[in-house]
Order: C-alpha cells, then sequence, then structure tokens
C-alpha cells in the first residue's frame, strides 16, 4: 500500500502535523505551494491536509481539480482550525462547503487543533481576526480571536496513524 501526504498551510500548523504523519507512517510529503503533486497515480491512498480559513479550506480548489484523480483511492482529509472541541456541526459546514460532494461520500474527515499567534499574523489576517472577534458572540472563541490559541500537539495525529495503519494492513490482506 502506497501513500502520500499532501498539504497547504500557511502559517506552520498543518505542515508540523502532516510531517508528523509522513514521518510515522514513511510516506513522502508535498507542500502544494513548493511542488506539485505528480503522480498521484502510483499511490493508493493520500492524506490530504488544510487549515482552515475564513470558512474555506485552503485545499478546496486542489480537492476540486483532483477529483477524478482521486476517485480511485483512499482519502484521509485533516482539517487544522480553531472549531475542534465538540463543534461537529460547523465541521460539518466546513466539509460541505469545501469537499466535492461524490469525495465527501467516500472520504474520512479528521479535525485537528490548530494555531494562531497574532504577532506572526500578516496585518490583512490581524484584521480579519479582529473584525471577526467584533460579530463573534461565544466568548471562548472571541478571546480566542483576540489572544492567538495554540492547540498543536503530536498526541493529535495518534488516531488518525492508526486509521490509516489498519486502512493499509487490511488491504493487504484482502
Ligand atoms: C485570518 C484567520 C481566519 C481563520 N478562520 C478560521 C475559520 O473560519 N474557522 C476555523 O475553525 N479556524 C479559522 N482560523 C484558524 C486557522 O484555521 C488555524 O490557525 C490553523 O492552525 C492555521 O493553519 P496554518 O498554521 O497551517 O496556516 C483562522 C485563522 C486566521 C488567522
Amino acid at each position: 500500500m502506497k501513500g502520500v501526504v499532501i498539504y497547504k498551510g500557511k502559517y506552520g500548523s498543518t505542515a508540523q502535523y502532516a510531517s508528523w504523519l509522513a514521518e510515522a507512517l514513511y510516506l513522502p510529503i508535498i507542500d502544494i505551494d513548493s511542488q506539485p503533486a505528480e503522480g498521484l497515480a502510483e499511490y493508493d491512498y493520500v492524506m490530504v491536509g488544510s487549515p482552515v480559513y475564513v470558512g474555506k479550506l485552503l485545499m478546496k480548489n486542489w480537492l476540486l481539480n483532483n477529483q477524478s484523480n482521486l476517485q480511485h483511492k483512499k482519502v484521509f482529509l485533516f482539517v487544522v482550525c480553531g472549531s475542534t472541541s465538540g463543534n461537529n456541526r460547523m465541521q460539518e459546514i466546513i466539509l460541505k462547503k469545501n469537499v466535492p460532494t461524490g469525495l465527501l461520500k467516500r472520504m474520512e474527515a479528521f479535525f485537528l487543533p490548530g494555531r494562531v499567534v497574532i504577532s506572526q499574523l500578516s496585518w490583512f489576517d490581524r484584521m480579519l481576526l479582529k473584525f471577526g472577534a467584533i460579530w463573534e458572540r461565544d466568548p471562548a472563541k472571541k478571546q480566542m480571536m483576540v489572544l492567538g490559541f495554540d492547540g498543536v500537539k503530536r498526541e493529535h495525529v495518534n488516531r488518525l496513524i492508526k486509521r490509516a495503519l489498519r486502512y493499509s494492513n487490511a488491504e493487504i490482506l484482502q
């Protein structure tokens, strides 16, 4: 079973999760910003990593453009964001809005806690969060948007690693 980790991030948290996965599963890793994700045909499963920015997955267009390349593959999507704690409704909306329907039915999605370090954000992203915080009603979320947060931990990929191992071992045994 051959797999690959493909991701796009902005401030490093998705890249961190992607490299933990690649390291644990001995998979090649592709950052689509620096390397084209070519040769997908040779892989049996693909682990796609994306953060959420204002409700949009940074991998949305890539998923759309690669629907046919992913058609006969197992896809594990890991979404890195702020909406991970018991927020199933929000997660459903993110998936529905960003993942082509055919792919959504077949893939498995995992939501992993991300990170925001306010001082590292671009001026534009800082403004987006600042204005977003004004409208946010949930006090906990508001605080995260104002002060930043860091939920990135190695242990969060354990479930995904186990699932990928179970998948590739089951396929080998068949
Ligand atoms: C401007 C901005 C907008 C964001 N919008 C959302 C959002 O709509 N939903 C969410 O759950 N998280 C949101 N986040 C949190 C990011 O998804 C999170 O910080 C993630 O870890 C970023 O990944 P990266 O470090 O790989 O770029 C936002 C963060 C920033 C800075």
